[in-house]
């Protein structure tokens, strides 16, 4: 778990500024949800054979009345439970996103927390490939404005229910031929999820892998027909991606269209945003049934990459500070502060003493573009100087009530 120094925790914020413009300018429209919700919730909808619920969530007993609660592992499943309990589904799809910690028992590495972040985003009530694609296509315009380089779209389809447990009795039956071969982890995860078995990084294991009936080929009509529908608008938006028929996800809610975002940035191939269709979940869940998909990028993952290269230091620097020697000059000087901020400006006001020459190299220090001045003879007149401190400019004496309107006119232009 990270603490976010004010370097870089500037640095989320401009991050987060551009995302909300982005997800705006699609029509999502954010949800909070709490960080602690019943365990049940994701044991039902992350699903009880995933690492999530298995090894990862942070459980524990409430010791007033005894419930099982969890801090949120991921924000799907507590979406879907708000938009459910507060019938926002009744008579109109939504397109709602939300941002905010998540918590896992992971083993920490570069971009792996136990604490991280999530932008989400969930379009709910919509069943056409449409909304998918309309999911990877905002995704790519995002990676392009914020500069992301080194992106690969993965792509697959989980087909529906029928179509997964064919292929899973295929795969079974496939497995146990091989299961003197498999790990621990695969042996366990033959009858519990043998999905998941595909999925190894095991190295001594791809070779069995590779030779696994693929999902792909037990897709119906309308599987097909949607996943067709996806990949379509994806090339009419010239979005490339790469099929992975082995594509599998760690969450158990998903049917038809998976997808993940990798980079080769962070150190080994790292999926960075990932997403996925989940037309069960919502009545899974006890709400009326609909369909639903969604994504989710790690932040922290997208913060790295987004960060390469950029210089350390602060982002934004205040207009103004405000130096100011005696009794009378400070309270002079308060007035002149107050009366910048209403024009807008970014103010430091000196606290702490000190004489000028040493207050002088603090506003300096501050990245400001100007210091105010205030000594007890000025303000004995009721006026200020300022000076610019970036560039060329003389320093200037003026009435009180006249300081904010010039400075705004100087940081701003004439028409401020
Ligand atoms: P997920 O793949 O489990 O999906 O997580 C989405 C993203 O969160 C990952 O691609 C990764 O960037 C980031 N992430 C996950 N775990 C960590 C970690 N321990 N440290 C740092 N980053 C991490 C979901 O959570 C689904 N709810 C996404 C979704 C929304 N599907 C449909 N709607």
């Amino acid at each position: 778990m990270n603490d976010l120094l004010p370097d870089e925790a500037e640095r989320w914020e401009a991050f987060e500024e551009i995302v909300r413009d982005w997800l705006r300018s699609y029509g999502y429209r954010p949800i909070r949800t709490p960080i602690v919700e019943p365990t049940a919730l994701f044991v039902r909808g992350v699903g009880e054979h995933t690492d999530i619920v298995e090894k990862e969530m942070y459980s524990f007993e409430d010791r007033l009345n005894g419930e099982q609660l969890t801090l949120r592992p991921e924000g799907t499943a507590p979406c879907v439970r708000a938009v459910t309990e507060h019938n926002l589904l009744f008579g109109q799809p939504r397109r709602l996103y939300y941002s905010g910690p998540m918590f896992r028992h992971e083993r920490p590495q570069k971009g792996r927390y136990r604490q991280f972040h999530q932008v989400g985003v969930e379009a709910l009530g919509f069943a056409g490939p449409d909304v998918d694609a309309e999911h990877i296509i905002m995704c790519a315009r995002l990676w392009d404005d914020l500069g992301l380089e080194d992106v690969t779209l993965e792509i697959n389809s989980l087909g529906d229910a029928t179509e997964r447990a064919a292929h899973r009795a295929a795969l079974i039956a496939y497995l146990e031929g091989h299961q003197d071969k498999l790990d621990e982890d695969g042996k366990r995860r033959l009858y519990t999820n043998p999905l998941r078995v595909l999925d190894t990084k095991n190295p001594a294991l791809q070779a069995i892998v590779e030779a696994a009936p693929r999902l792909m080929d037990y897709l119906g009509e309308a599987s097909l027909a949607h996943y067709e529908g996806v990949t379509a608008l994806l090339r009419e938006a010239c979005v490339p991606y790469t099929l992975n028929t082995r594509l599998v996800r760690g969450l158990d809610y998903y049917n038809r269209t998976v997808f993940e975002w990798t980079t080769t940035r962070l150190g080994s191939q790292a999926t960075f945003c990932a997403g996925g269709r989940y037309d069960s979940l919502i009545e899974q869940l006890g709400g009326k049934s609909a369909p639903a998909c969604g994504f989710a990028m790690g932040m922290e993952r997208v913060m790295l990459m987004w960060a390469e290269g950029m210089e350390a230091g602060p982002l934004v620097s205040p207009d103004v500070y405000v130096v100011h020697v005696g009794e009378q000059a400070g309270r002079l000087a308060l007035r002149a502060a107050e009366q910048l901020r209403s024009a807008g400006l970014a103010v430091i006001y000196h606290c702490g003493g000190g004489n000028f020459k040493s207050q002088m190299k603090k506003a300096d220090a501050s990245g400001s573009a100007f210091a105010v001045i205030v000594g007890d003879d000025e303000a004995a007149a009721g006026e200020v100087s300022f000076k610019p401190l970036r560039g060329e400019g003389e320093q200037r004496r003026v009435p009180v009530d006249l300081l904010a309107p010039e400075l705004a006119a100087v940081l701003y232009g004439d028409d401020a």
